[in-house]
């Protein structure tokens, strides 16, 4: 099982709800940690240590790929000419890949300066990917993570203007190469969906579009508590929402919609 963070903006962390996701980690049988974006609230040299100090702490093999406040905001210099550097001075490669006993995880770059919050997603990215996913494991679970959603519902007030351009390009390739599910963050809210449905893809698997809240953060969507996913090998979704008061994350179960 996979533990899925997302949003942990540090700058604005919260000291019990790393703690908590520290306990989790030594409770449970994870394979590994995923971390969809926004590491830091400022893309600040001192954010980006201690975001990687945390993950290190969890003692398990992580995945990370940069959200759209991983990039500076105010330096206009280092944004317009080197937006990724603090970031592989930590983290590395952007696209990193990684697997496990059972998962097969590919990590998206979806940060352009251009495209600083809705994203974008390359041609050149939809075929190398497409690429990878074909020469997979046949019998791993495929997953994608990457910051941005490829769908929100129609209700949603983020709608398309959140998701990255040529996603749904990137969908039509991807889901015929056996991706099983993408994970992502940004809109600080859980939910799952089955994009071979909304989209009509034609694979013969659900293909989902998993959304992980913020984490750590202060920065709350309308009050939601800080929360993460749990994701099994079938591609089971768990939501867990943080308690304050027992200062631990409870589960609350949820299917796709
Ligand atoms: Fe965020």
């Amino acid at each position: 099982m996979i533990l899925h963070l997302s949003d942990l903006h540090f700058g604005t962390e919260k000291l019990a709800c790393m703690a908590a996701i520290r306990l989790f980690c030594q409770q449970h049988p994870l394979e590994c940690v995923v971390v969809s974006g926004d590491l830091t609230q400022r893309a600040r040299y001192m954010q980006f240590y201690d975001c990687k100090q945390f993950l290190e702490s969890l003692n398990l093999p992580y995945l990370v790929v940069p959200g759209n406040h991983d990039i500076p905001l105010y330096q206009v210099w280092n944004r317009v000419f080197s937006p990724f550097t603090r970031y592989k001075l930590f983290f590395g490669h952007m696209e990193s890949s990684l697997e496990t006993e059972h998962f097969y995880i590919l990590g998206v770059n979806s940060i352009r300066r251009h495209y600083h919050t809705r994203g974008h997603i390359s041609l050149e990215q939809i075929q190398k990917i497409d690429q990878q996913l074909m020469c997979a494991p046949a019998d791993k679970t495929k997953l994608i993570v990457a910051h941005q959603p490829f769908y929100t519902p129609p209700n949603d007030p983020h709608g398309v203007k959140d998701c990255p351009m040529l996603g749904r390009i990137a969908l039509e390739s991807w889901s015929h190469s056996g991706l099983r599910g993408l994970l992502h963050g940004h809109l600080h809210q859980s939910a799952v969906y089955d994009l071979n449905q909304i989209y009509h893809l034609g694979a013969q698997h659900p293909v989902l579009d998993i959304h992980a809240g913020t984490a750590t953060s202060y920065r709350l969507h309308r009050g939601l508590p800080n929360s993460f996913n749990v994701i099994y090998p079938n591609t089971d979704v768990e939501h867990y929402y943080f308690n304050s008061q027992l200062k631990e994350f409870v589960l609350k179960e949820e299917i796709a919609q």
